[in-house]
């Protein structure tokens, strides 16, 4: 189905079923992070070739709403096929074009198409309701209301890096299936990989103009995207920085985000602490970290910290490092910045007298997994998101210093406790202040049904199949009344 990723290719747009080229601007040039190749352009679009792409979605619109839902399904399903037979060609692009290892690539496009099947299975089971007969205190006329959901009409679709298929995916699936037209901005590194994932859900049967792609710098066309006319609901996935800078631009259209995070692993004495140490550093240095749900810090009770950090540390020093085409759980980062930031973090710890116990060395974009203890909240890796692969472990004196520091955090994202006493674990799950407490496990989304959201400057409202598939209809009251 696909053309051979090759370095020179301009790669076009999706827009209204045909693939677009812009001759606005001169196409920007994608490199792979780990030996900084050139993998391809994309196009950096223009506003009128962004008029185009919502005009083509606005007057699609309407007759996707109209068709049968059964259909709707059947064309997702078809696109979930078409996912999974071209798994490992997808998985190969996404690789070279962010920078994750193999078997993450793979796991990311086959847990795509696991979901754009149940967005399809589920989008079938949103009904609406009937709210019974009643009337206002000391009026006669008898009411009852019919509530069907419809769709909110367009929905700007923004996602982020380390997930370009999947985060699109989850955004672009149930909106369809709820109806809506889609405009997908996807991120800058990790275009060519959604573009390829435009093509399958245009191969699968999208009617042209329901689904339109853009693509472009977000620093130069993002806020002509959000605060384009024609958008009726704005979903995004990225940031905190940019997350809020959107919330100011798009006034009185809804938003759904899903923002950044410092999720901490609450280790109280009783914790199984081979589990605990197993889950913590396969949560923390995934896809070297650069997940919105990886453990970022750990705040273990004293008594304990120096058998799980001796556990920590054999694992992390386990942990395999290299290139993205290699079976290795750590790669180079997304960018240079991404690198550079990292290594500040690390050299703030240090300064202020952390004990690093393996790791602070790199090369290039790739930060070899670092860990580190008697982190302190002077800190900054305490309260930043390093987005990198470096643990902070904190030693706390009890359960309560460490909600006390899991909640001081601006962030809300998610959050663990590790224990086998099963109210210890609901005690502090229901004073930590974030969307998602895991017991006995790492933090991290999913299953896709369930719901996904984060508190404080971590997000607003809630993705999972049908949270997302209600966040992106609305309620439609039709009130019959009834003369006595
Ligand atoms: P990012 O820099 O915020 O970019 C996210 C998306 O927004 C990209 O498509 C980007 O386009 C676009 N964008 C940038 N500036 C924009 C603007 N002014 N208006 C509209 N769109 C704009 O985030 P990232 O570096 O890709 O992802 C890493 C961050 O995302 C981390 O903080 C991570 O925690 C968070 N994240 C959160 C979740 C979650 O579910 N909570 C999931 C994944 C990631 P360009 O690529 O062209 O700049
Ligand atoms: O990066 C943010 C993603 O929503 C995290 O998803 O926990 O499945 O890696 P994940």
């Amino acid at each position: 189905m696909f053309e051979q990723i090759h370095a020179n290719h301009v790669y076009r747009c999706l827009v209204n079923g045909q693939w677009k080229e812009t001759s606005a601007h001169s196409p920007i040039e994608i490199f792979g992070p780990a030996d900084h190749t050139q993998v391809g352009f994309i196009q950096s679009f223009s506003k009128d070739d962004v008029d185009e792409a919502f005009q083509a979605a606005k007057a699609a619109q309407k007759k996707w709403a109209e068709t049968p839902i059964s259909v709707r399904a059947q064309i997702l399903h078809r696109c979930a096929d078409l996912m999974e037979e071209y798994e490992d060609e997808i998985a190969a692009i996404l690789s070279v074009e962010i920078s994750k290892d193999i078997a993450s690539a793979k796991s990311e496009v086959h847990r795509t198409a696991d979901f754009i099947h149940f967005t399809a299975d589920e989008g079938k089971h949103i009904e609406g309701e009937m709210v019974g007969a009643d009337h206002f205190p000391g009026f006669n006329k008898r009411r009852f209301s019919i509530v069907t959901r419809v769709p909110l009409g367009v929905v700007l679709a923004i996602s982020p890096f380390n997930y370009p298929v999947n985060l699109s995916a989850s955004k672009v699936a149930p909106a369809l299936m709820a109806g809506n037209s889609v405009v997908l901005k996807p991120p800058t590194s990790g275009s060519i990989s959604a573009l390829y994932m435009s093509e399958i859900f245009r191969a699968g049967g999208i009617p042209d103009g329901v689904l339109n792609t853009v693509t472009g710098l977000g620093s130069e066309i993002g806020d002509y995207l959000v605060k384009h006319p024609l958008v009726d609901f704005v979903s995004f996935t990225g940031s905190t920085s940019v997350g809020k800078h959107i919330a100011k631009q798009v006034g009185m259209i809804p938003l759904l985000m899903e923002l950044g995070g410092k999720d901490a692993a609450i280790v109280l004495e009783d914790a199984d602490l081979d589990e605990t140490a197993r889950d913590i550093v396969s949560g923390a240095y995934s896809y070297s970290g650069q997940r919105c749900t990886a453990v970022k810090r750990v705040l273990v009770i004293d008594s304990v910290a120096d058998e799980l950090i001796a556990k920590l540390k054999e694992k992390v020093e386990a942990l395999k490092v290299g290139m993205p085409h290699e079976d290795v759980q750590v790669t180079p980062l997304i960018n240079t910045k991404a690198a550079d930031f990292v290594q500040e973090l690390i050299d703030d710890a240090l300064t202020k007298g952390a004990e690093l116990l393996c790791g602070n060395k790199r090369e290039g974009n790739l930060i070899y997994p670092t860990l580190f203890d008697k982190v302190t909240t002077d800190m900054r890796l305490a309260w930043e998101e390093p987005f990198g692969p470096v643990l902070p472990v904190i030693r706390i004196k009890n359960a309560e210093e460490g909600i006390d520091i899991a909640n001081r955090s601006e962030y809300g994202l998610q959050s663990s406790v590790f224990t086998k006493n099963i109210d210890s674990a609901f005690n502090i799950a229901n004073q930590l202040d974030v969307g998602t407490v895991h017991l006995n496990n790492k933090t991290e989304r999913g299953p896709d049904h369930f719901p996904f959201l984060g508190v404080k400057s971590s997000g607003m409202g809630t993705q999972g199949i049908r949270y997302s598939i209600e966040a992106m209809s609305r309620p439609k009251v039709i009130v019959v009344n009834l003369e006595k």
